[in-house]
């Protein structure tokens, strides 16, 4: 499974570059407003063109980067992702366009397809696509039809949609079980959201799908809140998974780990460390 960084933060894509294990990275309007905003009246504050061509410049080549457009409607999603294409691939060859899936919002303007329109369209034009805001199978076969290279299922928001429908309280970090929650009334069925018991119930549809059409698209679960549902969606065999910066760093983390690190650092003799010294003969 690849890990793609879910962040527009330079810092922490450096940092995270630097430990050798990203494949790519993946960014949105608020990821982008939260670095900005971060950078803003310090010495680091750079326009927005720079700041994306340093992103793109540090992932490098054969890491995608997706950035979002910003219209809803397909021609104007269109002509974004074109000139944001252009405009930047050059950098390092690794821009991918996302678009959400469906424009409609919650008051019910917009229109229904016209992310999958422009899927179809840029799919034409040979510019990749992210479908992002993917929260169905249904959905994320939409996009694959239209030629869509990523689907985006939004695991962590599912589990939110669920626990919000039950009147829950919960930290958005808070693990939630890939086989989901009791329904109070009904303790032998799941809560669900659309037929989903959780986020991970989620990917692992859209990849036993996709496997069974033989669909090409792949599958970046996203919205990852916790180190156990990386494990969750790597077993429903998820392409990529998309991780916040905090989530990676906690990946590599055990008290046991800990534990033994202090045990064997303890346990150091002298005999064994003159094995790491260099002897003279040794250096010719
Ligand atoms: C990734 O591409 C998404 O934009 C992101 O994972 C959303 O995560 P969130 O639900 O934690 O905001």
């Amino acid at each position: 499974m690849k890990i793609f960084l879910d962040t527009a933060t330079l810092e922490d894509i450096k940092e995270a570059v630097s430990w050798g294990i990203i494949d790519g990275v993946t960014t949105n309007p608020s990821l982008i407003k939260k670095a900005v905003v971060s950078l803003r009246d310090s010495p680091k504050e750079m326009d927005m063109e720079s700041y994306i061509k340093n992103i793109l410049a540090i992932v490098g080549r054969m890491c995608p980067v997706s950035l979002e457009v910003a219209g809803l409607g397909a021609d104007e999603m269109v002509a974004q992702g074109t000139l944001i294409y252009e405009k930047f691939n050059q950098v390092a060859g690794n821009v991918v366009i996302k678009i959400p899936v469906c424009t409609k919002n919650t008051r019910g303007e917009g229109t229904t397809f016209d992310g999958i329109m422009a899927i179809k369209q840029l799919y034409e034009e040979r510019i990749p696509t992210n479908a992002t805001l993917v929260f169905t199978p249904e959905q994320a076969l939409l996009a694959a039809k239209a030629g869509a290279h990523y689907v985006s299922p939004f695991a962590g928001r599912v589990d939110d949609r669920i626990r919000k429908s039950a009147g829950m309280q919960f930290e958005k970090s808070d693990y939630f079980p890939d086989y989901g929650i009791a329904d109070a009334s009904s303790p032998d069925t799941a809560l669900k959201d659309h037929g989903l018991v959780s986020g991970v119930d989620l990917v692992a549809q859209i990849v036993e799908i996709f496997m069974q059409y033989e669909v090409e698209s792949e599958v970046i679960a996203a919205s990852i809140r916790n180190p156990v549902q990386v494990r969750e969606v790597a077993l429903a065999g998820a392409h990529i998974v998309t991780l916040p910066f905090g989530v990676l760093n906690s990946m590599v983390q055990h008290p046991g780990t800990a534990d033994g690190i202090d045990t064997f650092t303890h346990d150091l003799v002298d005999e064994y460390l003159e094995v790491f010294t260099k002897k003279e003969d040794e250096s010719m």
